[in-house]
């Protein structure tokens, strides 16, 4: 763990203090590997479940299963989220120009938005009017001037990886975007981690956090280990929710009982092959059991990765000493109609045990297009950075505009000290 922890650490430290108004953590990098992140997402409008998957070039049904909502409800695509909720959107963590960051989203301007109103209220403080104007080429772009409708944006997202892990034990980590009132230890007391935890991760050298400022949150998590040449090797799901893989036809969660990944078919696409383990009569995720004089037998279906377009399965087989009961998986619930604005209930956590159920309801295959600009239709945002429309919300706080400055300067200098 020694020597890239305490580089990144070091390299969060100089930013910091480089940094005038909002900080976010950053995790320097190299090569092209990338990791399963989580977004922390305020819906600035009522937004469909589809309209908040394309923002973020995500497929609706992942978008849910992350945040243990149903995703195999018929029409689950189609509901609309509250307001004002708060979601995980995952997203893929790259590396790009030497940092961490999300670097698939394109956002196509619609008439009246700004740079500074797509930076902090349609994307809810996750980006910044300055690295949008940087990713994008506009040195010279007024944040507040409107942008020409139809424009297409680069919104770099802000994610880190730490080699998906926290005190070696496998996480996947949080950007949460720190809203007025909050504090470090109730964000802390929110996630189940220590305000030690969160000030380390994020190098913090007091724990004080400013509204706009974007914490890293690692979420304990279940790892998997698929193989490298598995299309989805790496795959991280946080504990009390699920990931849909395998073209949508397997559905992997974590939790809430231990921190092993559990697999089972899932027949989202319609279109799925058998998932039995060969030369048994044992499906995947479930197990065989057999009562012998020297224990319970048990063979059990694990999921083994996406090789080539084949769902791989590996078969178990071990003597426990009691035959194991149902498997508890995450409670999946029907997306929120309404919003509690109550800060600690919007991060509450998220499930709770109940038994395996087998097989689900079929759903509609989901939208395969992660492309989008003017394929769909966002709420408007008006001028006045609240959404349109809107009496009662709580449009994003009028917060210093959030600028991350990462100073090339300090990385190289640490780069040279630490990597040669
Ligand atoms: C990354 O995590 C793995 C286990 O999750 C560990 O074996 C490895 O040493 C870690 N690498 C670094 C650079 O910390
Ligand atoms: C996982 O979540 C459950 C609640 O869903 C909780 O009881 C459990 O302690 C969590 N496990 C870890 C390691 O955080
Ligand atoms: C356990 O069951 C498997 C198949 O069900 C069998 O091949 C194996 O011999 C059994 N082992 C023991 C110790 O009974
Ligand atoms: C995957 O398919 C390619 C060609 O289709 C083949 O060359 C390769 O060996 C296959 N890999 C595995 C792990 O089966
Ligand atoms: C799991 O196995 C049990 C007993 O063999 C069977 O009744 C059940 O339908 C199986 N469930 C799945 C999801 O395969």
């Amino acid at each position: 763990m020694g020597l890239p922890a305490i580089f990144a650490v070091a390299v969060m430290v100089a930013i910091a203090v480089v940094a005038s108004e909002a900080k976010t953590t950053i995790e320097p990098c190299s090569g092209s590997d990338s990791c399963p992140a989580l977004l922390g997402y305020t819906l600035y409008a009522d937004m469909k479940v589809s309209e908040v998957a394309a923002l973020f070039a995500t497929d609706p049904s992942a978008l849910l299963a992350a945040n243990a909502l149903d995703f195999a409800a018929p029409g689950a695509a189609h509901r609309i989220l509250p307001m004002g909720l708060f979601l995980r959107v995952p997203t893929r963590c790259a590396c790009a120009d030497g940092v961490r960051k999300s670097v698939a989203v394109r956002y196509a301007a619609r008439p009246a938005d700004t740079l500074a109103t797509v930076a902090d209220v349609v994307f809810a403080g996750l980006a910044s009017a300055d690295q949008i104007r940087g990713a994008n080429g506009l040195a010279d772009a007024d944040a507040d001037a409107p942008l020409d409708a139809g424009q297409r944006l680069v919104v770099p997202l802000p994610c880190v990886c730490f080699n998906s892990s926290d005190s070696n034990l496998p996480a996947v980590y949080l950007s949460y975007v720190v809203q007025v009132g909050d504090t470090v230890p109730a964000i802390a007391a929110a996630y189940e981690t220590t305000v030690t935890d969160v000030m380390n991760v994020n190098a913090m050298g007091s724990p004080v956090a400013a509204p706009g400022d974007i914490l890293a949150i690692p979420l304990p998590a279940c790892a998997s280990s698929f193989p490298k040449t598995a299309s989805d090797h790496g795959l991280l799901v946080a504990n009390g929710t699920y990931a849909l893989t395998a073209g949508n036809c397997v559905q992997c969660s974590c939790g809430p009982g231990n921190l092993n990944l559990y697999c089972t078919p899932a027949s989202l696409s319609g279109s799925c092959p058998s998932t039995q383990c060969s030369n048994s009569n044992v499906l995947l995720g479930n197990a065989s059991t057999h009562a012998t004089s020297a224990g319970c037998n048990v063979s059990s279906c694990t999921y083994g990765g996406f090789v080539n377009g084949t769902i791989t399965t590996l078969l178990n087989t071990g003597l426990q000493p009691t035959c194991p009961g149902p498997h508890q998986v995450p409670l999946l619930t029907d997306p929120p109609t309404t919003v509690n604005r109550d800060y600690s209930t919007s991060l509450a956590p998220l499930s709770a045990p109940v038994p395996t159920e087998a097989g689900g309801v079929m759903a509609e295959p989901p939208p395969k297009s992660s492309e989008h600009g003017g394929s769909f239709t966002l709420p408007k945002v008006s001028p006045t950075h609240g959404p349109a429309g809107s009496v009662s919300g709580a449009p994003p706080p009028p917060m210093s505009k959030p600028r991350r400055i990462l100073s090339g300067f300090i990385l190289c200098l640490l780069l040279q000290h630490f990597h040669v």
